[in-house]
């Protein structure tokens, strides 16, 4: 399968980004934790060099708490704050504020040495498309922000959202183009559905899920996909399990014949949507 993506988009959207960093301390870089690494466009490091960095694994209600944890670890090595993430529930956008201000101490402190109080930290939301970036400002922002409008000094048509007397956000997010060289990364944005299902084969997608889960997870599929007839056997090869999928959930053409695409399309949807439980596709690669 080859994926294939389009650098015109990715040029503009950089160069504004470029502009955009001039205007802020921080950059609140959000990544799908299910592909904490695959979800991200590695420019960013090149593009926040200088800049304090939050890195929030958003989806967390659909990744594994164990990798989460790893991940935690291995981006804070790497000199990022980082918060783990429902982006739809208002409940952890307390901690982000505190972890904002955790991650802007110095300045804030440098600020205070120099007689500036109350000058807000400003940030700014990164990600690639999809990964939660405007149910993010949403969520963060609620209902009792205020925009602030443009000041004089700061590029025209900017727009900050005063998030509370200490942080700023700019309204609108960077979008960062994923980056794939390498197929693996292709397919794992793929199968969290970052790339649009119509350039996709879904069959070849929902093989390589069950390649993937048979090493990572084993059971997940059998738990799912086993009736009382006939047990799941997730051990063989992945079209076999494809087919015991597709008669288990009576996904049948008409030629009474298992319907494979059908069946691939149900693995992938519930997948996505967090039926076969908490899962992350990649772990971290350390020493790299
Ligand atoms: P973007 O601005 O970065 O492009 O992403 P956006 O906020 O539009 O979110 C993309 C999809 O991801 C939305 O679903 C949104 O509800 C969902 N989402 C965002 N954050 C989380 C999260 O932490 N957990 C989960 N499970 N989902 C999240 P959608 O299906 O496109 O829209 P809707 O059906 O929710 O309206």
């Amino acid at each position: 399968m080859q994926f294939q993506w389009y650098p015109g988009h990715m040029t503009k959207a950089k160069r504004q980004m470029q502009e955009d960093m001039k205007l802020i301390d921080l950059v609140i870089e959000l990544v799908d934790a299910r592909i904490p690494q695959s979800s991200r466009n590695p420019d960013i490091d090149e593009l926040g060099k200088n800049k304090y960095r939050l890195i929030l694994m958003n989806k967390a209600d659909l990744s594994d708490e164990e990798r989460n944890r790893e991940w935690t670890e291995y981006f804070r090595e790497r000199g990022c704050y980082v918060v783990c993430l429902d982006a739809r529930s208002r409940a952890g956008m307390k901690q982000v504020t505190n972890v904002v201000m955790e991650a802007c101490r110095e300045k804030i402190e440098r600020d205070r040495k120099r007689g500036i109080v109350n000058r807000p930290v400003r940030a700014m939301v990164v990600g690639i498309p999809n990964v939660g970036k405007s149910t993010f400002i949403n969520s963060y922002a609620g209902k009792a922000c205020a925009k602030t409008g443009n000041k004089p000094g700061v590029t025209r048509g900017k727009q900050w959202i005063r998030l509370n007397k200490n942080v700023e956000l700019l309204d609108t997010p960077g979008i960062l183009w994923p980056k794939f060289e390498d197929q693996t990364v292709g397919l794992r944005l793929a199968l969290i559905g970052a790339i649009k299902d119509e350039i996709l084969n879904i069959d070849e997608l929902a093989l390589a899920l069950i390649k993937l889960l048979q090493k990572e997870y084993p059971g997940v599929l059998s738990d799912r996909y086993s009736t009382e007839e006939q047990p799941l056997r997730e051990e063989e090869e992945p079209a076999d399990v494809l087919r015991g999928i597709a008669e288990n959930r009576k996904c049948i053409s008409r030629g009474n014949e298992p319907d494979y695409g059908k069946a691939a399309a149900l693995l992938i949807d519930e997948f996505r949507g967090g039926k076969l439980g908490k899962i992350t596709l990649e772990q971290p690669q350390r020493g790299g």
